[in-house]
Order: structure tokens, then C-alpha cells, then sequence
């Protein structure tokens, strides 16, 4: 049966959305716990997808890209930014070169992902046409294992010390939801009615 799940290069765009908008909340003058908040986001994060690229996506392209360079140098940049990650990991927001760290790997992040997105993902979406959706499938279900393995409440914890505003969107939708599940049934029918 064909999968309906979104395709992987559509999933790789919205992880690679999100860790540009952790990266824009970022500013010197930033307090340092949203500062660490930000960085350990958006560090894994990164971590994640760029396991999930190595395990799903990039073997998948490498037929299509045989031998091409641009490919080639997909890994060692993912290694180098690892390497950057574990740097970052070892000092603390007040270290001086804190910012100077944090702003190089964004840098190396954002020439990856333009790379990513200009010539990975238009490739696959013409060489893996057909296996876009099954792929994306493959996706969603190692990163929830990966998600899982990562301690998913330090996640929740940062994502709300990064987005605030948007996590209190998300909880009030949800409080307004469950809010709705538990009223009487005949009060929503009373609704309904009216
Ligand atoms: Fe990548
Ligand atoms: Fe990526």
C-alpha cells in the first residue's frame, strides 16, 4: 500500500525551518539561560536530523549521485559540526568565546543546509520520485526512537526557554481542546443545536 506520509525532502525542509528559527532567537545580548536553552535546541536538533540524513537520506541518494562531490562532502560536514557541538557543549554562556562558537556553527549550518536545499533535495525529489513518501515514513519513525533516546523532557524544556510565546500558543490550543473533549456531551449537543 503506497504510504501517505509527507516525503522525506519535505521533513528535512521543516527540520532544517525550525533549527533557523532557534538560531534567529539568538542574540548577544540574550540571557544566558535562554542562551543555553537555544544552543542545546538547536544542538540537538541537529544531532537528530543529521543522523537521520545519514541513515535514511543520503543512502538513498547516493545511487542517484554517484561519485558526486557534492555529496561527498555531505558527512565531514556533519562531522565537523558534531565536532563544533561537543566545543560548545564543554563551555558555559558566560564563557567569552561562547558567542563567537555558537555564531561560527550557525554559519556552517547555514552554508550546509543552502547546499542541502539547492542541490540535495531538488535532486532527490527528481531521482527518488516515488520513494519520496515511503521515506519519509522510514523517517518519522527513527526520530521518534532517536526523540526518545534523547531525553524528550530536557527537548520540551528548551523548546519552550526558545519559543515561549509559541509554546504557550500550543498548550492554550491544547487546553482548549481537552477543555472541549471533557464539557457534558449535552452541552456540545446544546451547541450544535443552536
Ligand atoms: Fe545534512
Ligand atoms: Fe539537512
Amino acid at each position: 500500500m503506497p504510504s501517505c506520509s509527507p516525503s522525506i525532502t519535505t521533513m528535512i525542509r521543516m527540520d532544517h525551518t525550525h533549527v533557523m528559527a532557534a538560531f534567529h532567537r539568538y542574540h548577544a545580548e540574550t540571557s544566558w539561560w535562554r542562551k543555553r536553552a537555544i544552543i542545546e535546541l538547536a544542538c540537538t536538533a541537529l544531532e537528530i536530523h543529521a543522523q537521520l540524513e545519514e541513515e535514511i537520506f543520503y543512502p538513498a541518494l547516493s545511487e542517484a549521485m554517484a561519485g558526486d562531490e557534492r555529496l561527498a562532502k555531505s558527512k565531514p560536514e556533519h562531522d565537523q559540526m558534531r565536532e563544533d557541538i561537543a566545543k560548545l557543549r564543554a563551555m558555559g554562556p558566560q564563557d567569552a568565546a561562547y558567542d563567537a562558537r555558537f555564531m561560527q556553527l550557525m554559519r556552517e549550518v547555514m552554508h550546509h543546509v543552502a547546499d542541502e536545499e539547492t542541490v540535495l533535495l531538488p535532486t532527490a525529489e527528481r531521482a527518488l520520485a516515488s520513494q519520496l513518501s515511503e521515506l519519509g515514513a522510514r523517517m518519522t519513525k527513527r526520530r521518534m526512537q532517536l526523540v526518545a533516546q534523547s531525553r524528550p523532557s530536557a527537548i520540551a524544556a528548551n523548546t519552550f526557554g526558545t519559543f515561549p510565546l509559541a509554546s504557550l500558543a500550543v498548550m492554550s490550543l491544547g487546553a482548549l481542546a481537552i477543555a472541549h473533549c471533557l464539557r457534558p456531551a449535552s452541552a456540545r449537543r446544546i451547541r450544535r443545536s443552536a
